[in-house]
């Protein structure tokens, strides 16, 4: 008796140790607008009926993401703010995939999540963890001319915060203000404005790079003034001005040239018939 005992002791030690749940990637990026996938697969011989089958998917604190037994999902045992949007591949179960989807992500999903997998042929576990990020969006410009001092500032909105550095042609560094704030409503996305107070005497080219390092994104935008353009309307009108005498200036010329090339061309054309006869009259 206490013989088989030790034999099913160690029967079932043996398989709970085989019996490997994986999740194959540890570091996850669930995209703000897409949904999130949490893999994880265990082994299976197929002969595990699908009313054997438990898994659950958990955060750190034993909150329940999923939970799925007596061949169902079981809903009414899953955290509030999990409802609605997570699902686990029908189909997949039972070939030993129990992935997650996640839809609507954000800020908050953002931790470890456990995979807990049993059915006849043993129980087990691991974990990943997924990180929340958004793309940053086209920044705004805008630009700001008040008592001889102008400044830029570019606005956009992204997760996590995001670095920000201003910098001249020559690559010098330029001091910026720069802030994040997070959204209250909704999304919990970053509000990213960041000014930059320009001397125009010393610079004027100007390039803003923005960088989410979750998601190796990097936006470069130039700002350029020229002192040509730079001022009133009146100034504007002068410089089209000028732009519309040189361009009507080189346009006289085309003409011109033009003009001189078809001359020469007929005179050239005279001149050989003019031989020709001259020739006629030697002979
Ligand atoms: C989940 O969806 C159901 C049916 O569409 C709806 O009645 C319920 O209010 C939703 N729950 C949450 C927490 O969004
Ligand atoms: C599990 O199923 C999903 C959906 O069909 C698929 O995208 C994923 O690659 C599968 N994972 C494994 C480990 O087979």
């Amino acid at each position: 008796m206490a013989l088989i005992l030790t034999c099913i002791l160690f029967l079932s030690a043996f398989t709970t140790d085989a019996f490997e749940v994986m999740a194959p990637r540890k570091q996850n990026i669930a995209v703000y607008g897409e949904p999130a996938f949490l893999e994880c697969s265990y082994p299976t011989s197929g002969d595990s009926p699908l009313n054997q089958l438990v898994v659950t998917w958990q955060r750190e604190d034993n909150e329940v993401v999923h939970s799925f037994y007596y061949g169902s999902d079981q809903p009414d045992s899953q955290s509030q703010r999990y409802r609605n949007r997570t699902s686990l591949y029908l189909s997949q179960l039972l070939k030993g995939n129990a992935s997650l989807r996640l839809d609507r992500v954000g800020p908050q999903d953002t931790g470890e999540y456990l995979c807990t997998v049993s059915n006849l042929e043993g129980t087990g576990k691991d974990v990943l963890h997924l990180q929340f990020a958004a793309y940053y969006k086209e920044p705004r410009v805008s630009i700001k001319t008040h008592a001889g001092s102008t400044s830029l500032l570019y606005e956009t909105e992204g997760y996590p915060e995001a670095q920000v550095q201003w910098l001249t042609p020559q690559g010098r560094d330029l001091p910026h203000r720069t802030e994040a704030l997070q959204q209250t409503n909704g999304s919990g996305l970053y509000t990213l404005k960041s000014l930059l107070v320009v001397d125009l005497n010393s610079d004027t080219d100007f390039a803003f790079i923005l960088q989410n390092n979750v998601l190796n994104q990097t936006i470069t935008r130039f700002v350029s003034f020229s002192q040509d353009g730079y001022g009133d309307s009146e100034n504007n009108c002068d410089s089209l001005w000028k732009r519309l005498t040189i361009v009507l200036t080189v346009i006289t010329a085309l003409l011109l040239s033009v003009a001189g090339l078809i001359c020469y061309l007929r005179r050239k054309k005279s001149d050989i018939g003019g031989g020709g006869r001259t020739d006629g009259r030697t002979l």
